[in-house]
């Protein structure tokens, strides 16, 4: 069989069955030996051979274009081939550092700091974690809380932010918490300028200005109960929530009040962060500069796990060991980030974020005329399209499976989020080619024509 980086595919190609009898195998067994717990495989039955670019292939062949893309971690698509040779190269001289310093660490920080705006370079420092966004959540918690003394966080509904106790805690995915008792206390939710769903039923227009009024009068009002907080943590666009977009003036509001009352703003750019919206991190489009950033995902460019949180240095009061961790201290990842960094200013990947953001969204337009297409959204290379019945307005879950599982069919791999898994979401490669945006946005359309005919 030909292997995908010797033959790049141009295309997607699936010939038989998904899953195949090879896949099917691995499946049953999957079954019968991992966890209930598991995800995505349920709903996407394929077992991966290997992956080149913005294509995967299974064990029976068939060929994939990948929109989940490791949950947006493969920035560079799969096994980008410079990435993998800068890992293959740091492999022979060294390859777990703990948080001792090192070159390949040095060279990290210096293009992470780079790419940060330039008014933040001195004053942010790192911590590097346990390699999971959840873990770099929990650290910018503990940072926050131990700087100021205090306990409580506010935290947004809808967002997402890891699956640990703490990270799950500030989650808003109830089922997940739900049986899990004593969970950690002091989190207080407040509502998040989603367009589409307003707890409130305030109008669109007035939303995001409304959800940061209603935190600031909360937080100032001496009877609002709520004591004040360690920390604000928040997504700039919710992804697991269902690709929703912060609104400018409530980043910007929730920026002031957070200032104005002396409390940290976290901003959780695990997934948005590193490229995904066209800007190395989605804070500087919102025109403001956080106290804490976790990131994670992207950061090497090939999924070689890592996670950070950088932080103003006013905050760091924590004593030597308060957030340790044996793998915090990946080479392979540190140098291949520090050579994704190099790709993404060479190749111009955040330009080509932008076009092919903008080449996806003209595609998916038709389907704003769909009656079961509630609203195409997004920001960059980070896409959703919320299906909700016409009649009854319901979020339209069943229909977003079926949709899944005929892409797939069809060649194109992509994600599920939001309420009740209604949102079909995208993260194609930052460095995905025009050809393949407009192959699978056709893949899209035309099965949610098929499925709502
Ligand atoms: C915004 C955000 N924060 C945190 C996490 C948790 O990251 P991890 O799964 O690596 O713990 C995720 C994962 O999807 C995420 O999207």
């Amino acid at each position: 069989m030909t292997m995908l980086h010797s033959a790049p595919p141009i295309g997607p190609d699936v010939r038989g069955d998904v899953p195949g009898p090879r896949s099917a195998v691995l499946l049953a067994s999957q079954q019968r030996r991992e966890s209930n717990a598991r995800t995505y495989p349920r709903h996407l039955p394929i077992a991966i051979e290997e992956g080149s670019g913005s294509f995967v292939r299974d064990l029976d062949g068939n060929v994939f274009i990948d929109w989940l893309n490791g949950a947006g971690v493969l920035s560079l698509g799969h096994n980008h081939p410079e990435l993998v040779a800068e890992m293959i190269d740091q492999l022979g001289r060294l390859t777990h550092g703990l948080d001792f310093p090192t070159p390949a660490k040095e060279g990290f920080i210096d293009a992470q700091l780079s790419m940060l705006p330039a008014g933040m370079r001195d004053r942010m420092k790192f911590h590097f974690c346990g390699p999971t966004g959840a873990n770099a959540v929990d650290a910018a918690i503990k940072v926050c809380k131990t700087a100021t003394g205090r306990g409580d966080i506010v935290s947004f509904q809808g967002g997402f932010h890891g699956s640990g106790s703490a990270a799950m805690a500030l989650t808003g995915l109830v089922a997940q918490k739900q049986p899990v008792r004593n969970g950690v206390p002091g989190i207080h939710f407040f509502p998040y300028p989603y367009r589409t769903h307003c707890p409130a039923g305030m109008s669109l227009a007035d939303y995001g200005r409304g959800c940061a009024s209603y935190l600031e009068r909360s937080l100032k009002d001496p009877n609002g109960g709520i004591p004040l907080p360690a920390a604000v943590i928040m997504e700039l666009v919710q992804g697991e929530g269902g690709v929703v977009p912060a609104t400018l003036e409530f980043v910007q509001q929730v920026r002031a009040v957070t200032r104005e009352l002396g409390i940290p703003l976290i901003v959780d750019e695990v997934q948005t962060g590193c490229g995904r919206t066209g800007t190395w991190f989605a804070f500087e489009q919102f025109g403001i500069e956080p106290d804490v950033i976790v990131a994670s995902k992207a950061l090497s460019g090939v999924g070689s796990p890592i996670a950070l949180i950088m932080y103003d240095r006013v905050l760091d009061t924590w004593a030597p060991g308060a957030h340790t961790g044996t793998f915090r201290g990946n080479q392979l990842a540190f140098a291949a980030g520090s050579k994704a960094i190099e790709i993404v200013r060479r190749d111009d990947i955040l330009g080509n974020v932008r076009a092919r953001s903008a080449q996806l969204m003209t595609r998916l337009d038709v389907l704003v005329d769909n009656p079961w297409v509630r609203e195409v959204r997004g920001m960059g290379l980070m896409v959703g399209i919320e299906l909700a019945d016409p009649v009854t307005g319901r979020w339209a879950s069943e229909l977003a499976r079926r949709v899944q599982a005929s892409a797939l069919r069809r060649g194109l791999i992509v994600e599920l989020g939001g309420r009740e898994d209604c949102v079909v979401r995208m993260l194609p490669a930052l460095n995905v080619s025009p050809e393949v945006i407009d192959i699978g946005a056709g893949i899209l359309v035309e099965t949610i024509a098929e499925l709502t005919r």
